[in-house]
Order: structure tokens, then sequence, then C-alpha cells
């Protein structure tokens, strides 16, 4: 196992560059089992859950990989698919359940691992299961696998109980090659999933809607090939905002998707951080001390549950009290023992944690429980005295791409070890 040493109150300056967004790839590269044509992504962040994302396309029968470049281009060919996603990949990396309604859509059948919960929470995908059934698949489970089957997948009327980011674009990728017209009411509107229809949308679907809580879906008889570039990830961008501004330092986040990004920029700025926006990005600095703020996760355009345990590191430090509220897992709070072995003070009831602003954090050893967890840690260390040693980052590797030589070059003390 590795763990990243960090030597705190270090300011960053620099210009640190975006990568292509985690979230948004995903179920890209999923879609592709929709299509009969080669294409290529461009802008694929190089991280670990891609890997498994490309180790799943092969078992099933694409050939995915990145191209020899050793740039972020990864070429998915067609081959012969075989429906069965095995638990052994499924159980790293859940959002491969969103290879069912696909598999469904192409072969008539499937047979997928189920996912099981996870550090955050429970988890469960009834909302997905359930939406396929209306959309025509007899779905049963057994021995931990769901087996799907059906003729054609036909369009529906589908209304989900509530905005979720991996239904909605399960469905959409269940929907464009489906019999007729499906619409699909309160979905969520996250960019990510915007962009997974603007990928599906250049390669010949139908979907009208998206970004908005009411997708229509009319299905088409194939799909061709192409090229698409993947958004910037706006988590990976929020994370470097708020380490610049814990840091006191002042930084370029060259291709921040500030539009995207709303939120977690409007409450920086209630807390004293000063983003000024330019064409390619974002300038953020700052020079009066950190203010205290109260936030509340919320499914988009509000305040977003990956940004919650980064910009409760910066309130571990600001003037008065902060309070943040998460409203969408149940068990997101793993970041707070471990900033509590730092020297910060927060009381944690249910879903509220209640962040009193203290002078300095300490270095420490902790340990990275979830991927945002973990940039939580990164960033406290970066701002605390002395060394922080944070362990278990293989979740790190899950969702940033490069982040100790990103820090390292705007003049972070960060160092990757081995952990024995
Ligand atoms: N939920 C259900 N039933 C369902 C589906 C979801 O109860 O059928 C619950 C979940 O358990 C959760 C909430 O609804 O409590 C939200 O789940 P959602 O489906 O919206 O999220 P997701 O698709 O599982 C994606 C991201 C997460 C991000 C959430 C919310 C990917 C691969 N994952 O998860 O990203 O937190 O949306 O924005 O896109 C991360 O990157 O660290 C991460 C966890």
């Amino acid at each position: 196992m590795e763990k990243l040493v960090i030597e705190g109150g270090v300011p960053l300056r620099g210009t640190i560059q975006v990568s292509g967004s985690k979230n948004a790839a995903l179920p890209i590269l999923f879609s592709s089992i929709l299509l009969d044509h080669p294409v290529t992504f461009h802008n694929v962040p190089r991280l670990r859950d891609i890997n498994t994302t490309n180790a799943m396309l092969k078992v099933l029968g694409r050939q995915a990989s990145f191209c020899d470049d050793g740039g972020n281009s990864v070429r998915v060919a067609p081959g012969p698919l075989n429906p069965e996603a095995p638990y052994d990949l499924v159980k790293t990396m859940r959002a491969s359940v969103l290879v069912l309604g696909p598999l469904l859509a192409r072969l008539g059948r499937a047979r997928v691992a189920l996912p099981g919960g996870c550090a955050i929470g429970a988890r469960p995908v009834e909302q997905h299961t359930k939406a396929l059934e209306k959309m025509g698949a007899e779905l049963t489970l057994d021995s931990g696998y769901i087996h799907g089957r059906c003729k054609r997948l036909r369009g529906a009327d589908i209304t989900f109980d509530f905005p979720t980011v991996g239904g909605t674009e399960h469905l959409i990728m269940a929907a464009v090659l489906a019999e007729g017209q499906t619409v699909l009411r309160n979905c969520a509107r996250e960019p990510e999933v915007a962009d997974l229809a603007n990928f599906l949308r250049a390669m010949g679907a139908d979907i009208k809607g998206h970004g908005g809580d009411e997708i229509t879906i009319n299905g088409v008889n194939g799909l061709a090939g192409g090229e698409y570039a993947i958004m910037p990830d706006r988590i990976e961008a929020g994370t470097f905002l708020a380490a610049t501004a814990i840091t006191g330092g002042e930084c370029d986040i060259a291709g921040c998707p500030i539009g995207e990004l709303t939120a977690a920029i409007a409450k920086m700025g209630e807390m004293g951080v000063t983003l000024e926006p330019h064409e390619n990005g974002v300038l953020v600095r700052r020079s009066g001390p950190l203010r205290g703020a109260d936030m509340m996760t919320r499914p988009y355009p509000g305040f977003p549950t990956d940004m919650q345990a980064q910009i409760m590191a910066m309130m571990t430090l600001a003037d008065g009290s902060s309070t943040v509220e998460e409203t969408i897992f149940e068990n997101r709070f793993m970041h707070v023992p471990e900033l509590m072995r730092m020297g910060a003070d927060i009381r944690l009831s249910g879903s509220r944690a209640v962040i009193r602003g203290v002078r300095e954090l300490a270095g420490a050893p902790v340990m990275a429980s979830d991927l945002r967890a973990s940039a939580s840690l990164v960033i406290a260390g970066l701002a605390a005295r002395g060394q922080t040693h944070v362990q278990r980052i293989y979740h790190l590797d899950r969702g940033y791409e490069h982040i100790e030589h990103k820090l390292e070059k705007v003049g972070a003390r960060i160092r990757r070890e081995r952990d024995d």
C-alpha cells in the first residue's frame, strides 16, 4: 500500500490543469457497448476507475485501452458482445451496474453482478431496475446476479422517485436503441448526465431535454462511431480551489468549468475566497481570513455532495462556526474523525456537522476511507503544521489523476511513499 506524506504550511502558487471528468467518462465509456463502430474518447483521466472500466469493457467483448501515445485518449473497438459482468469487477466499481441496460438493449439478455453498498452508504439501484422493468425487461436476482431478459426494450414513461445520477444515465443508455419514445421525469440535472447525452447525440441518438429534469429519447436503429472529448472534472477543479484557498495561496485553475461549479464557487466566495473567472478557467486567491458558512448538499445545481468533505476541511480553519448538512448519502462523514485527529473541532449529529474554526491544524497520520474524504485529508494536510501521512490512498487514485504531481508543481511539499 502507499501513502502521501505532506509537509503543510506552504501557500500554493502557480497553474493547475484540470483533467477530464471521471464521473462523465465512466458512463460514456460504458455506453460504447451500444455502438457497432470504433470510437475514440479524448480527455479521459488516467485513473484506476478508468482502468476498471476498460477491463469490464474487455470482458464484455470490446477492445478498450488508452492509446499508445501516453496521452488521454481511449479507443474502443467493437467485437462480439458477452452478456455477463462478473462480480470481481462490479465489486471494485459500483458504476459497472450501468452495463445492464446497454447489454439488454443490444443482446436482449444480461447477467450483471448486483453491486453491494460502499463506505458512503447502502447505495441501492432499485430506481434503475424498476425503470428497466417498465421498458419491458424481466429482471430476477439469483446468486448475487441480476438476470435480465427482453425481446426489445420499448419506450416508456418513467418518473424517478428522486433525481438519481446513475439511474438517469442508465435509462438514457437503455432508451437510445429502444422501440419508440421514452420520457424520463424527475431526472438528475448533473452536467455529467448532459455530457453522456451529448456524446450519444453526436453518435446519432435522438435525445432532448438533457440538463433539465425531463428528458425525451426517441429510439433509433443504430449509432455511428467517431470521436468525443470528455468534459473537464468539476469536482477535481473544486478540490484545487479548496486546496489553494486553505493555504492562502494564489493559483490559476486552468480548464475549471466555472459554469458547472457555481454553488461551490458561491460558497467559497461567502467564506472569503476571491475567485476571478477568465476565458479558460479561474484565478483563485485568499488574502483575508476564511469565514464560517452554512452549507447543505443538494442535487445539481445545488452544492455537490462530492465537494462536501473538501469544503469542510476549509471550515475547520474558518473564523466562527459552520454547519454542513449531508442530504445525498447517509454515511458521508468519515473524514470527520480523521480531521479531528488533526485538531479540528467538529460535532456530528446524524446528517449534520457543526464545525468550530480552530487557529491551526496539526499534522498527523490519518486514514483515507473514500475518494472525497481522502481529498479532504490532503487539503487539511496542506494547511496543517508539521507532517501529515494520508494512508490508504488507493481511494484517491480512483478519482484524482497525478494529484501529488499537480500539487507539487504549485509548491506543495508532498510525496508518495510505500506504507508497509
Ligand atoms: N439511490 C437509491 N436508489 C437508487 C439510486 C440511488 O437509493 O436506485 C440513492 C443512493 O444510495 C444515494 C443517492 O440516491 O444515496 C444518490 O445516488 P445517485 O444515483 O444520484 O448517485 P450515483 O449515480 O450512485 C454519482 C456519482 C457519485 C456522486 C453522486 C451524486 C458516479 C460514478 N458517481 O453516484 O460520485 O456522489 O452521483 O452526485 O458518477 C464520487 O465521485 O466520489 C462519487 C461518489
